[in-house]
């Protein structure tokens, strides 16, 4: 892959670009696409015999830099801009509560999957049977969280958030990232 090009919207084998920020819908999105492909990975680590050191460094590299911002950004700022916008007839708190669910479960069980990949790459050891069945929960409940996002939130999101919503959510993901705000403008609806 050539690094000078920018990740390939969707490819998912790459952190998602920056340059997608402007539209932070459109990142989320492709960051679901990420995670997509992450959870077939450790669908992978947890089926092979031996441990593959490099899907398993992977593994953790993306626990560890992206999938906590990307909690973060629904958590701190998509779930509260929906639950503010959305009618009663969206039926959003539901959802919201369901995808906060799993995704409280994901959490749960991160410290031990963390644990068993950095121990397994440590060591130079294969995984157990307990512990590949906690990698496939994980990934089931990552993959759970994504789908319902996509088929019910973010649809949502598009047609309800205001531009406003979309700059402050963007300027926050930003921010989340260290990285700039390049229009610097109060909100205005
Ligand atoms: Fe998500």
């Amino acid at each position: 892959m050539d690094p000078s090009k920018p990740a390939l919207r969707g490819s998912g084998e790459r952190p998602t670009s920056p340059s997608l920020l402007a539209n932070p819908l459109d990142f989320i999105g492709v960051d679901h696409l990420r995670e997509r492909q992450v959870c077939a990975v450790i669908d992978g680590l947890a089926a092979a015999d031996a441990l593959d050191r490099r899907s398993a460094t992977a593994v953790l590299r993306f626990l560890n830099e992206e999938l906590n911002v990307h909690l973060r950004d629904e958590e701190e700022d998509l779930f509260p801009l929906l639950a503010r916008r959305c009618t009663e007839e969206d039926a959003i708190e539901g959802a919201i509560d369901r995808i906060r669910a799993d995704q409280d479960e994901a959490m749960r069980l991160l410290p031990e999957v963390r644990a068993m990949l950095a121990g397994c790459l440590d060591s130079g050891g294969s995984l157990t049977a307990e512990e590949r069945a906690v990698l496939l929960r994980f990934a089931a409940h990552v993959r759970r969280h994504l789908v319902a996002e996509n088929a019910i939130l973010l649809p949502i999101a598009r047609a309800r958030l205001t531009r406003a919503d979309l700059r402050t959510l963007s300027k926050h993901m930003r921010m989340r990232r260290g990285l700039a705000d390049p229009a610097e403008t109060p909100d205005a609806e």
